[in-house]
């Protein structure tokens, strides 16, 4: 009994300890510590279901343990930043894959044990466990091909697309239904179950393509969440159910940052209609006139920077490819001590994971007071004298804004446009990640930097601090 009560409590610490841990996520500052401490809270749950479940044998559990370690070790070590968001869809589709195999094996060790009665709420958990993690491993999967480049990242639509969806859907439903009224023992319904979840899996994420990925990586992660926790219902462990629970309400809560980046409502994600909105991705479709394009050197861009008394630096994806967040940083520093105001210009999809941008300006120990959010920046633009664009693209295409027939059309920009100097350093005329043109370059006022990020301004450094 005593025994119980001990394990109660250190289940109620290590929620604590999530909770605290999440919350202390919410800020660069205390990020470090709010991850140790969810970690920690993760290692008593671990270490405590182990001692209630009164495993005997701990040789597989240990094996598998050590295995997690050096491969996790390994790709964390391996992993560049940039690759950070295929690794999270690799994480999540892992995540749901192991809710199906745990629901699934407790549904035939039930079964064997005769425990599965007729409409028990066991068949009903280990059913949405297995439909959930199903959709999130296949999806996850896809989004994984997208985002590595493995798979084109166009949106890939059909005809009669969501009538199959919905057909799938249902007949998931169905032999969830089936499984039910059978009392656990129609093990085909069970199959079909699973076979069903793992094609709708695949083809709720084909249709989603170009910026729309954000949106839906946020959504399978929720949807990871979702499952561990259903998988948490049918091993009657709290602690499951709780981390679970927490993952699926702050993903959906991302999903829904996301979803305001994107201009897009939640049900509209939910119910997969925005990728054939969107038709994303697939290279430049409309190339503008290269005669208008000028092109400047780092003396060039010194002269205007010299004389500017506000520059709003506007970070994209190629910040992250160039590393060039520290010359960024040198640079503003210069700019600050001739009497530059400085602030930074954060979309929320900016670069290719959640909170890309913060992360790496954190890294240049940029102060967060200067990081400002796209609704709040927006209106500075105008009284700046330079928006310095660097490694951004789509998150500046003043398309979203103006040109109906663009498929980004109506996702919110960063007004870069309206700021008197428009520069962008990056290497080329190339489109970004939602493969259009950006009618941004072609502007009388836009300055381009050609060059790698981190190359070009290290040379724009070097000219101002020359004088
Ligand atoms: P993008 O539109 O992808 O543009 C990045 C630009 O960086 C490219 O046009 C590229 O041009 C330039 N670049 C690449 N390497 C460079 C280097 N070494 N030096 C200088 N420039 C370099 O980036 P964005 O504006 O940040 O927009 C993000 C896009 O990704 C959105 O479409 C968004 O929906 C999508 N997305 C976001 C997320 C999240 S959660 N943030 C997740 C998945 C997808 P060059 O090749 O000419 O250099």
């Amino acid at each position: 009994m005593q025994r119980e009560l001990i394990i109660r409590l250190i289940y109620i610490v290590a929620t604590a300890l999530f909770i605290i841990g999440v919350k202390l996520l919410s800020s660069p500052k205390s990020a470090r510590r709010g991850n140790l401490l969810a970690g920690l809270g993760m290692l008593l749950g671990i270490i405590v279901t182990l001692v209630q479940l009164k495993v005997l044998d701990y040789t597989w559990i240990a094996g598998s343990m050590a295995l997690g370690a050096v491969i996790g070790g390994f790709l964390a070590v391996r992993v560049q930043m940039t690759e950070m968001p295929e690794m999270v869809a690799a994480f999540n589709g892992f995540g749901g894959l192991a809710s199906v195999l745990v629901a699934g094996s407790a549904y035939f060790i039930m079964q064997a044990n005769g425990e599965l009665a007729a409409a028990d709420v066991q068949n009903v958990t280990i059913s949405l466990s297995c439909l959930v993690g199903a959709v999130t491993f296949t999806g996850s999967g896809v989004a994984y091909a997208k985002l590595a480049g493995k798979m084109s990242g166009n949106a890939i639509v059909f005809p009669g697309q969501k009538l199959l969806n919905l057909a799938l859907l249902l007949t998931a439903l169905t032999a969830t239904g089936l499984l039910l009224n059978s009392g656990g023992s129609a093990t085909w319904a069970m199959y079909m179950l699973v076979g069903v979840s793992l094609v709708l899996g695949v083809l709720v994420v084909i249709p989603i393509g170009g910026a729309d990925m954000p949106v839906v990586i946020s959504l399978l992660n929720s949807y990871s969440g979702i499952a561990a926790a259903m998988t948490g219902f049918v091993l009657k462990n709290q602690i499951l159910i709780v981390s679970g629970s927490l993952v699926g309400a702050s993903g959906l809560i991302l999903t829904n940052i996301m979803c305001k980046g994107m201009n897009r409502s939640l049900t509209n994600v939910l119910f997969g209609t925005f990728g054939e909105v969107s038709g994303s991705g697939g290279g430049p479709k409309v190339r503008g006139d290269k005669s208008k394009v000028r092109s400047a050197t780092p003396e060039d861009a010194a002269i205007v920077l010299e004389a500017a008394r506000k520059v709003i630096v506007v970070p994209g994806y190629g910040l992250a490819v160039a590393q060039a967040q520290h010359v960024v940083r040198d640079l503003a520093d210069h700019l600050e001590a001739n009497g530059c105001e400085v602030k930074y210009a954060i979309h929320p999809v900016a670069g290719r994971m959640p909170g890309h941008m913060n992360v790496l300006l954190a890294e240049a120990d940029v102060p967060y007071p200067q990081l400002i959010d796209m609704e709040d920046i927006n209106p500075e633009f105008e009284d700046a004298d330079v928006a310095l664009v660097v490694g951004a693209n789509d998150v500046t295409n003043p398309a979203a804004r103006e040109d109906t027939s663009s498929p980004i059309y109506g996702m919110p920009i960063l007004n870069c446009d309206k700021a008197r100097t428009v520069m962008i350093v990056k290497r080329s005329l190339s489109a970004g990640f939602a493969g259009i043109d950006n009618p941004l370059f072609y502007l009388p006022r836009t300055m381009m930097l050609f060059g790698d990020a981190k190359d070009f301004l290290g040379r724009l450094n070097t000219v101002l601090k020359e004088g």
